[in-house]
């Protein structure tokens, strides 16, 4: 229990939300509170702006930008919040799956407008896999948005999780007046563009008093009291135990560009938010109040200008305390590494650190040595598990175009999809390659770099596949299996037996001849 006091003090968290929705706002509005920056504007959204899948060298330019952005830290009320970024473009969404495997809780951004959209579906499931805790803010209340009533259904069905609103809505659009907060019974009102003060908070314990009815119309008076008994009525009171086992997500209502509610969600957040918690690890749980160090490499970041080939690995600390030119041990590698330039991120600097603890993330320069879900120890051997691979959407074969060439494409291929770039499968008792991506743009991303890095050139050639399926079953079955599909067979980098469907129809045939076997659209790493 070394490091108690360290690890109360943090809060690591990640802002999730379909493009547009208002992630990179919410952000800078954050960090405006947090003293981390100090003017709006100071974030650079790292949303990319191209769509054209020939534009990728500008996509990676604007990739390079967030790697600065990726993780910030700041101060709030005592507490050291570590807010992890996340890409917003979809097919970067796998590296977005894995960023949150490395936060304790994660803040959901709604457009009341569009309400939940198809990327906050696939993230939030993501979220459910772990139990991860999350809030959920509704955003862009200024504008003439779904009935909030209508909205909390439509979150508690398409997400599934139930919820619980903390503050609630008076009018949205040009009659937005303000938010009542639920929690702390009080109102806020709704002034564009003003960093909200404690000074702005009316406490209003009791609607029946007379300041609803001389602050608001008679409408919005009977609208408001009438809204409150109804949540009172329908909604548990809230429960932070629900929450934090991420069963219970509450939300609040506000409008970033227009730093209202923003002050509201981050107290509140400080609040109920987890600090660092244990982690399942292949051997054991790690507990986080353990005195020596393990951490986990989820994300890595290659620079693809060739002047500048360096490539940093994202590591969170679990347990410990992680130091500056300690030995530690890479368990996979079986060799003991340090590091004389670990860097840490505070708002878009990027800063030499000496030390880290639970919840941390450090940046570890890289020459090749890590992949994704790599576990660094203090000589025990196990992995932190937990770490996404999911079906990807698009499958090509990687047909070598250069036979001079071959080991460079073997070696390229291999360590571009251990750095998380695609996935990539091998035909089962072949030789053949299968690479699966989510978006069009990475197979680019992989050629290019096929190219450049290792001198290898390629094509691919597509392959009609919908889905790759992780089989799990009984042994004899599986093996049965494979012997009569051996086509559609192939192996994971770990060699793990993967169907290959060619369509959701020929998907539900196997599944109902072969009732014992599991079909499993994800897997873990470790
Ligand atoms: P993202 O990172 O989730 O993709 O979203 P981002 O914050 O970039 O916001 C997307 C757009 O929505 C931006 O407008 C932003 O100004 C706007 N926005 C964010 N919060 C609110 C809000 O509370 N109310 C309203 N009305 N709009 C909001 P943009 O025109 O795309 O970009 P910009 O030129 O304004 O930066």
């Amino acid at each position: 229990m070394k490091y108690a006091n360290e690890i109360s003090k943090r809060k690591s968290f990640a802002i999730i939300a379909h493009p547009d929705a208002g992630k990179t706002t919410l952000t800078e509005k954050f960090l405006l509170f947090g003293g981390a920056i100090q003017t709006a504007g100071a974030v650079k959204s790292n949303k990319i702006k191209k769509h054209t899948t020939s534009d990728f060298m500008e996509i990676e330019r604007q990739r390079g930008i967030s790697v600065a952005t990726s993780v910030m830290t700041f101060e709030y009320r005592d507490i050291l919040v570590n807010l992890l970024d996340t890409p917003g473009h979809k097919d970067f969404a796998e590296d977005t799956y894995r960023t949150l495997t490395a936060v304790d809780s994660v803040v959901l951004v709604i457009d009341c407008v569009k309400g939940v959209e198809e990327q906050t579906e696939r993230l939030m499931e993501v979220c459910r896999m772990r139990d991860t805790p999350v809030i959920i803010f509704v955003n862009k209340m200024d504008r003439d948005g779904k009935y909030p009533f209508d909205l909390l259904d439509e979150l508690e069905e398409k997400l599934n999780i139930r919820v619980r609103p903390l503050s609630w809505p008076i009018n949205m659009g040009s009659d937005f007046k303000g938010v009542y907060n639920l929690y702390h019974k009080s109102f806020v009102a709704f002034q564009p563009n003003k960093k909200a003060t404690d000074d702005d908070i009316v406490p209003l314990s009791d609607l029946s008093s007379s300041f609803v009815d001389e602050h608001f119309n008679t409408k919005d008076a009977a609208q408001l009291r009438g809204d409150v008994e109804l949540i009172e009525g329908v909604y548990d009171t809230f429960n932070r135990e629900d929450y934090l086992a991420g069963k219970l997500a509450p939300v609040f209502f506000g409008s970033a560009v227009n730093n209202f509610g923003v002050k509201d969600l981050l107290d509140t957040f400080v609040d109920i938010a987890p600090t660092p918690r244990n982690r399942e690890a292949t051997s054991r749980e790690v507990d986080v109040n353990e005195d020596k160090f393990s951490g986990f490499v989820f994300k890595i970041h290659a620079n693809l200008d060739p002047r500048h080939r360096d490539r940093i690995a994202f590591l969170r600390v679990c347990s410990g305390k992680f130091e500056r030119n300690k030995f530690y041990h890479h368990v996979r590698l079986d060799k003991d590494v340090r590091f004389s330039n670990p860097y840490s991120f505070l708002a878009r600097e990027k800063n030499v650190v000496d030390d880290a603890f639970p919840g941390d993330v450090v940046g570890l320069f890289d020459t090749g040595n890590f992949k994704i879900g790599d576990t660094l120890t203090e000589g025990e051997n196990f992995y932190i598990t937990g770490i996404p691979s999911f079906s990807p959407e698009l499958f090509k074969e990687l047909v070598n175009k250069d036979p001079m060439k071959t080991k460079q494409l073997e070696k390229g291929i291999r360590q571009l999809t251990d750095e998380g770039v695609a996935q990539l499968f091998t035909q089962h008792g072949g030789n053949r390659k299968i690479i699966g991506c989510v978006g069009e743009l990475q197979f680019e991303v992989i050629q290019y770099r096929l190219l450049q890095e290792y001198g290898a050139a390629c094509q691919f050639n597509t392959l009609p596949f919908y889905k790759a399926c992780w089989l799990t079953g009984p042994k004899d079955k599986i093996e049965e299996f494979i012997r009569f599909k051996s086509s559609n067979i192939v192996e994971d980098k770990d060699g793990h037996l993967v169907y290959l469907a060619q369509s959701e129809w020929y998907l539900n045939t196997e599944r109902t001849n072969n009732p014992d076997i599991q079909f499993n659209f994800t897997s873990e790493i470790h």
